[in-house]
């Protein structure tokens, strides 16, 4: 059966990867959250007090930095592997999304990155999230999806997941976070957030995990 690239872009916290993981898991895709690569370079950058406004720096870190996607049977998905350490929870924490956005603002960081998405899709048959796959990472994807929501849905679905993690975390803080990566994403010069011409919008606000996949599978059954 023939093989598609589907790429979904959007705003923090509107649900991309919930639907990628779904798709993926449907079409026996390939899931890449584009995103965790940025937030596992960031850790090694903090764990390791790079200066990232050093450019030197950066690409002397760059080289010690391996970076692998290992399907979990038990989460049925791929985590992240930062030198053969899995990331994947340590990632999602506060202290790495408040400089995630600087560091991917980075253009050594985002050709190091997106060097590496482009060869993950060479042979199809991947969902891909983040905020530049539509338009840069795989400009010729034949299903680009650009989601978006509504802020106060989002704060609240973000704050719901990391409290669970960390009971002290306030609503407030979230929601600085959510505003402040949204505005340095999509105001970057690199490659910023923003909608490919030819991305379908999908707002999820009203909608559940069901509805916003079913009307995905629409799409991708358009396309195949
Ligand atoms: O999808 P996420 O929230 O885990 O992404 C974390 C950050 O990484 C996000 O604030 C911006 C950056 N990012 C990016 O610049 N380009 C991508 N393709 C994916 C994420």
């Amino acid at each position: 059966m023939k093989k598609i690239i589907i790429t979904i872009d959007g705003w923090s916290a509107c649900g991309k990867s919930t639907l990628a993981k779904q798709l993926a898991k449907a079409l026996d895709y390939v899931y890449i959250d584009s995103g965790a690569m940025y937030r596992a370079v960031t850790l090694y950058f903090l764990r390791n007090h790079v200066d990232w406004t050093n450019l030197k720096e950066v690409n002397k870190a760059l080289k010690n930095i391996n970076l692998r996607f290992i399907f979990n049977p038990v989460s049925k998905a791929t985590e992240i592997y930062l030198n053969e350490e899995n990331v994947e929870y340590v990632i999602r924490d506060l202290v790495v999304a408040e400089k995630v956005s600087e560091v991917a603002a980075i253009k050594e960081v985002r050709d190091f990155a997106v060097k590496q998405q482009r060869k993950m899709g060479k042979d199809k048959g991947i969902v891909m999230d983040g905020r530049d796959i539509g338009t840069v990472v795989f400009p010729k994807a034949e299903l680009k999806i650009f989601m978006t929501a509504d802020n106060t849905v989002r704060v609240e679905r973000r704050f719901k997941e990391l409290v669970e993690k960390n009971p002290n975390i306030t609503i407030e803080e979230v929601k600085a976070n959510l505003e402040m990566r949204d505005y340095i994403d999509s105001h970057r010069k690199v490659s910023p957030l923003k909608q490919a011409e030819d991305a379908i919008i999908l707002d999820n606000t009203n909608l559940t995990e069901r509805e916003q996949f079913k009307k995905a599978m629409e799409l991708v059954k358009e396309r195949l």
